[in-house]
């Protein structure tokens, strides 16, 4: 059996910045990954020889835990290109191509939904991103989904319709009445403020020139294919005694500490010997994924630039919610790519491949014209199908879980701590978290000053 300090259950963003940490440090870690590859749900991959981020891919400008690290690993970024008008696609399927950042509404609409925007920015200000159980309206917040809670602020409906989409289907991917008000607040205070939240130009700023992917890539190489093990699926967790011993189908890893570095709904796909404790058995459940399609198609030349358009366009209700230029640094080729989130994914899974490539070209054809339904390649993310993800893009508590169980969920059970973006507070659901929550979770350890002997 093999000795180490730090045992490290995935080599996704989190697991890897984790290692980094304890390793410049001096301190022996292996970091035991699932699949045949590191990345998690960063994944830069080829498909018919078109380079398309499948998973995480943009960086923020308040997420200097990514960039320092993207910086620090000598990568560079891209903007996203945005130059142009935009498309909008209103619930009846009238088209508007307008410029500047409101949606082309009418005026009263846009000022209703300015003033929902107002009081989700002082929420979010107010409540905080590290520990909104905390607040003294957690409760009433957590027990109303963000549907109904909308729809107590205001009577416009098409104007909560606009709303709710940037955190329902836009982040979380569930429908909005599926999680509460204070999911919502907590998902726009980890990235600044609600404004934050609606405004592409900020939330979907930068790319990684050459693929998100290589940040868990280039993490690896320095820590060496003896520390970073493939194709290890982690089945049991023994931390009946000192050192914790953790077992895949054909080793053993004997350990002072454990990260746990995989999304909350898989926590459970661990056997714990002894078992968890009852309340971590009771709200690991509450925690599961989102759905969402990230769907890719490339064309010769980005033929909507042409047009003067930027690639961006919103489509409350439509099958495809949003779409943007995804062309890839430095390319001659136009990539386009769009989202189909929660039951609009289910149907699409629920059609045959030549039916579901049809409905979701004509969706995009509706916002950017004929020339999108003939793509050279074409591609659809399928989180849900992998079996060391089941979902995209992260997890979330259900209704009333988070002011219940958030102030646990970062708490070690003896050896064992757990950590991934989805439980970070800054950076929540986004590889920016993923960095800060494997940096502060090793550092825990660190201080704890545990080691082997
Ligand atoms: P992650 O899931 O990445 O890694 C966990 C690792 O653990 C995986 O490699 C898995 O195989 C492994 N594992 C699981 N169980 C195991 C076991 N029992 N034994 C061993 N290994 C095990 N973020 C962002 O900042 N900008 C963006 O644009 C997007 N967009 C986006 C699109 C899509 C389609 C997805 C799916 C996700 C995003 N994200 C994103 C989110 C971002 O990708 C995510 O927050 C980080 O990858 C999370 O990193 P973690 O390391 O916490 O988990």
């Amino acid at each position: 059996m093999e000795r180490v300090d730090v045992v490290i259950v995935g080599a996704g963003p989190t697991g890897l910045t984790a290692a980094r940490t304890l390793t410049a440090v001096g301190r022996s870690v292996v970091v035991l990954e699932a699949r045949d590859r590191v990345g998690g749900r960063t994944w830069t991959d080829r498909i018919d020889g078109q380079m398309f981020e499948i998973g995480g891919q943009w960086i923020s400008p308040d997420q200097t835990a990514i960039l320092d690290l993207v910086d620090e690993l000598g990568l560079s970024t891209f903007p996203r290109h945005r130059d142009g008008d935009r498309v909008f696609l209103a619930p009846d399927g009238t088209r508007t191509v307008y410029s500047g950042d409101a949606f082309p509404v009418p005026e009263r609409r846009q000022s209703e939904m300015d003033r929902l925007i107002g009081i989700l920015d002082d929420l979010a200000a107010r409540i905080g991103a590290e520990r909104p159980w905390d607040a003294e309206d957690a409760k009433e917040l957590d027990s109303i989904s963000f549907h109904h809670w909308l729809r107590e602020q205001s009577a416009d409906e098409l104007a909560c319709e606009n709303i709710g989409m940037f955190v329902a289907g836009g982040m979380l991917t569930k429908p909005d009445t599926a999680f509460s008000t204070l999911q919502a607040v907590l998902m726009a205070a980890s990235a600044g403020s609600f404004s934050n939240l609606v405004d592409d130009h900020f939330i979907l700023d930068r790319r990684v020139i050459g693929g998100m992917q290589q940040v868990s890539e280039l993490m690896a190489a320095d820590l060496g294919d003896t520390v970073v093990r493939l194709n290890s699926p982690v089945r049991t967790i023994d931390w009946s005694g000192d050192p914790v011993v953790v077992s895949t189908d054909d080793a053993q890893f004997a350990g002072t500490d454990v990260i746990v570095a995989v999304p909350p709904n898989l926590y459970s796909r661990i056997t714990y010997v002894p078992h968890l404790p009852r309340l971590q058995q009771v709200f690991h459940q509450h925690q599961s994924m989102g759905l969402v399609i990230k769907v890719h198609a490339t064309y010769p030349r980005p033929f909507w630039r042409d047009a003067g358009l930027s690639g961006t366009g919103f489509g409350v209700g439509h099958l495809v919610q949003e779409v943007y230029d995804n062309t890839n640094h430095g390319e001659e080729q136009g990539t386009l790519v769009g989202f189909i989130s929660d039951v609009n994914a289910d149907a699409m899974w629920a059609l045959d491949e030549e039916d579901r490539k049809r409905t979701i070209l004509e969706a995009i054809a509706d916002f950017l014209g004929p020339e999108a339904l003939d793509p050279i390649v074409f591609h659809l993310s399928d989180f849900g199908a992998e079996e060391w993800t089941r979902g995209a893009y992260a997890t979330s508590y259900d209704l009333g879980g988070l002011h219940r169980w958030g102030r646990y969920q970062n708490d070690p059970v003896g050896p064992i701590r757990f950590a991934s973006s989805d439980i970070a507070g800054r950076g929540y659901q986004h590889v920016d978290g993923a960095v800060r929550i494997g940096r502060a979770t090793a550092e825990t350890i660190l201080s704890s000053g545990h080691r082997s002997d």
